[in-house]
Order: C-alpha cells, then structure tokens, then sequence
C-alpha cells in the first residue's frame, strides 16, 4: 500500500485497564503492520481536546489520542454508544434509553474527530475506522473533503431490520454506512441483516455483483471473521509455568467462563446451567468447579451495575446450595486477569464455557481452542448465537437460553472420550488457524484498497 495505514476506535491499548476484543485483535494487527492508531485518551477531561497528542512509547505503529470531555463521557459514550447502540444491536431493544442530548453529543464528537483526523491525514492514506462509536465518521470526513479510501469494521453484530426501529431518526445506518468504500463485518449472517437493511432502502440498489449502490454512492458490505493472534497465544499457554502452578484448587477439574460483566455474555444463563449440572451428576463425589472471570465493564450505566447484582445474587445462592466444607463450586472474580494468565488457565480446564446471547465474534472461544494441549484437548461449549459458531461448528454448540441443554452440554463436554475431543478440538483449530488476526488485517486492507476509487459524494 501506498500511504499510511490509519486506525480510528474509542478505545486505544494504554497502560490503564483493558481491553475487549477490539484492542486486543487492533493491537496484534498493528505490532504486525504498522501504522497510526487514533483513540480516545483514557482520562476524561474538563473541556475537549482541540489537538491529538502522542501517548504511550510503543514503538511498531503510532498512537494520537485525543480527549473527551466528562459531558461527551457521559452522552457520547456512555449514553448513545453504550445505552442506544449498543443495545440495538445485541437484540435488547428494552435497554435502550433515548434522550435528545445523547444524539446530540454523538454526532458533535465525530464532527470534532473529524476535524482533528483531517489535520494529520494525507491523501493517500488508509483510513479504517473501527465499530459503532463512529458509524458518522466517513460522513463528516467526506463533508471536510476527504476523498481517499474509507473503510469501516463493526466488531459487534449487524441489528436485524426489525432492531433498527428502536433508533432514533436521525440515526439512519444506511446513510452513515454508504460513505465508506467497504463496510466489514463480522459474519456472513450480519451481511444478510446489512443487506435487508439496504433492501428495504427506496434509494439502494443491491448490485449483482454484490456491491450496493446508493445514491451517488457504490460501495461493498462484506464479511471478515476477526482472529486471534494464534502464535502468540500458543505461546503464551505452553511456555513458563505449569497448570499445577495456578495454585492448589485448580488442580482439580473445573471449567472456565471469562467475560466482560456484559448482560449480552449470557452470565446469569450459565450459572444457571452450572447449578443444574451440580443438581443432576450421577455421581456426587466428581468435583468440577467452575472458574469464570468477569472483568467490570461501562459501571455507571444501570443496566451493567444490575448484572452485576443478579449475578452475584445467583453465585452466593449456588455456592450455599452446593459447596461442601472443603470445596467452593463456583469461583467468581470480578477482576481484569493478564492475558498471559489467561492462556494457562484456559489450558487447564476442561470445558471453555462461551455463552453469549449475542456476541459480535467472541475471541475467548478462539482463545481457548489455541491454549489446549493437542494430545489432551479440553471442549468448548459455545452458543450458537455467538459469531464465532459460525465457523467453530465443531465446537459443542448450544443455546444460551435452554439451561437444561446447557446443563446436559457440560455433562456431555465433560465425558467426551478423547478420540471425539481430539476431533472437534483439530476441526476448531483449522477455523482459528484460517482466521488468525494478520489474515483480518490483511485481507481487509487488500479489499478496501481493490475497491473503485470512490464516486462523487454530497450529489
Ligand atoms: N480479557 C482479558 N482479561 C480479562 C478478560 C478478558 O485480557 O480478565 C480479554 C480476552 O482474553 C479477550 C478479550 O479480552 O481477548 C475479550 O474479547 P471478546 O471478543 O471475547 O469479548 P468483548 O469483550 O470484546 O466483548
Ligand atoms: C467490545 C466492543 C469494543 C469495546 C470493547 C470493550 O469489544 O466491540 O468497541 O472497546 O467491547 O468495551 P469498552 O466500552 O470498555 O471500550
């Protein structure tokens, strides 16, 4: 390619806590190619910043900040992220809360950001702008007289039409999205529901060729499964410390569920599940603890801070009905892990549980196929309404909402002779080899840069 690569997304790597799978895949993407990383600055500030500042020392691509103001924190990324989009588009349209400053405040940080990316963008250069903090953001950097390429990835899943109403007016998707040359997503299921959307569009014309045309506009909508970054990971589970230095409790066998305190990871829904596995064993001395990490996650918005308390409600109450004196069930920590850590307790566990009620990918199913011992491999259960069971269907798949079949999956994961995990585990890994992150990142870049030099806009 010849410019720079430019990477936009809220949250940026910084030393302050984490993370999601966003910064994790951008991160490995980047060490790989190089580039220019633009985010929000992780301390919220008193007024705007009207500059991006460099941070950090990182030394394989470049990081500019720029800072939100406590205001924007609140109805930019709290409010119409967190509280409009972001429900919208996990199916939890009840969550939703709509207020006009929310709106507002949305659309006036992406014409700011538009403005600062201008004073540091050169014609040539790559723009890629990531998820649904910035859907306008080709829009206002078309309006400044950008004209080069402009790609857009959505690491969350693609609204159903039906979805879509719950936003307000001037919230229009397909106006936002056909400023971009090519629009990624995550699956080929979240094309089809980008495509309906298009369809029932008076101005769009869904090509032959697949691409859309709307307005003056041509532009494509394509699928790019995100990955992991698998030889480091590998890495990271085999090299340094045994499973038997994790500590004493788990040297025995347990199951592992890690997961931002999000309502759309399907928390509740597997506890629930573990509960009923314990109730049913046939045989009451197998002790299988369940492990799962929980990170909090966007805490000032009510819908996160009551997860947290149903979650921790149905923990104490499956702790006081089943541990014994001498064994604790379900260990719950509502804390950040390394992901170095993370590698080796995935490793040591029997059963990966990913449960999502909607999830855009789920690089922790990913995650946990890469850390297991090929001659010994542990099962992951994973929901099938997660993105990542579309190419992971060897993976014991399962619906997040049927307790008692989940129940009976742990059951079954944790029986599975050898030959049949050996099997699933080689066919899941294929799928995470196929789609490791320097593949997405690639294969992106290749695309955006093959789309037709973009059509007049603003006619
Ligand atoms: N993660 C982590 N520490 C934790 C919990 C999660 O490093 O305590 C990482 C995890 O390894 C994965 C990412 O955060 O790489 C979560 O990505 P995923 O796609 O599963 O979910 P998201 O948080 O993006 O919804
Ligand atoms: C998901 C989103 C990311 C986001 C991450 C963590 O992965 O797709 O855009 O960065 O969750 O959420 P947070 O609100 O802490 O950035």
């Amino acid at each position: 390619m010849s410019g720079r690569l430019i990477v936009i997304s809220n949250r940026i790597p910084t030393e302050a806590e984490p993370s999601g799978g966003l910064v994790v895949a951008m991160h490995a993407a980047l060490c790989n190619h190089g580039g220019i990383w633009i985010g929000a600055h992780p301390e919220v500030t008193e007024a705007p910043s009207s500059h991006l500042e460099e941070i950090g020392d990182q030394t394989s691509y470049t990081r500019l900040a720029f800072r939100i103001a406590q205001r924007e924190h609140e109805e930019f990324y709290l409010g119409f992220a967190n509280s409009v989009l972001w429900p919208v588009c996990h199916r939890r349209g009840d969550l939703v809360d709509l207020k006009r400053s929310f709106e507002t405040t949305y659309g006036e940080v992406n014409k700011r950001l538009a403005r600062l990316i201008m004073e540091v963008v050169e014609p040539e250069d790559l723009i890629w702008i990531q998820d649904y903090h910035f859907f306008p953001l080709a829009s206002e950097l078309r309006k400044l007289g950008f004209e080069g390429r402009l790609g857009f990835f959505l690491h969350i899943p693609f609204p159903a039409l039906g979805d879509l109403g719950a936003l307000p007016q001037t919230a229009n998707l397909a106006d936002w999205l056909a400023d971009y040359d090519l629009v990624g997503l995550q699956t080929r299921a979240d094309v089809a529901r980008c495509l309906e959307m298009f369809r029932a569009q008076r101005r769009a014309e869904v090509m032959l060729d697949g691409r859309i045309k709307y307005g003056a506009r041509v532009f494509s909508v394509r699928s790019f499964p995100i990955g992991i970054d698998v030889d480091t990971f590998v890495k990271a589970a085999t090299e340094g410390c045994d499973s038997a230095d994790l500590g004493d409790d788990l040297k025995e066998e347990y199951i592992i569920g890690v997961d931002r305190l999000d309502y759309s990871k399907g928390l509740p829904n597997r506890f629930r599940s573990f509960a009923q596995y314990l109730e049913k064993r046939p045989n009451k001395d197998r002790r299988v603890s369940l492990l799962q990490i929980a990170p909090p996650t966007r805490e000032e918005v009510t819908a996160y801070r009551q997860i947290r308390v149903e979650l921790e409600e149905l923990a104490g109450r499956l702790n006081g009905q089943h541990a014994e004196l001498d064994w604790t069930p379900l260990r719950y920590i509502h804390r950040n892990i390394d992901r170095n850590l993370l590698a080796k307790l995935y490793r040591g566990a029997r059963v990966g549980m990913v449960t999502p009620l909607a999830d855009g990918m789920n690089l922790v199913a990913k995650e946990y196929i890469a850390a297991q011992d090929p001659e010994d491999p542990g099962v992951l259960v994973l929901s099938q309404l997660a993105g990542a069971a579309e190419d992971l269907t060897e993976a014991l798949l399962v619906n997040p909402y049927d307790i008692e079949g989940m129940a009976e999956a742990i059951a079954k994961a944790l029986d599975m002779p050898l030959a049949e995990r050996k099997r699933r585990y080689a066919a899941c890994m294929t799928m995470v080899d196929k789609t490791d992150v320097a593949i997405w990142c690639k294969s992106f870049i290749a695309a955006l840069e093959a789309c037709e030099a973009p059509l007049a806009w603003g006619t």
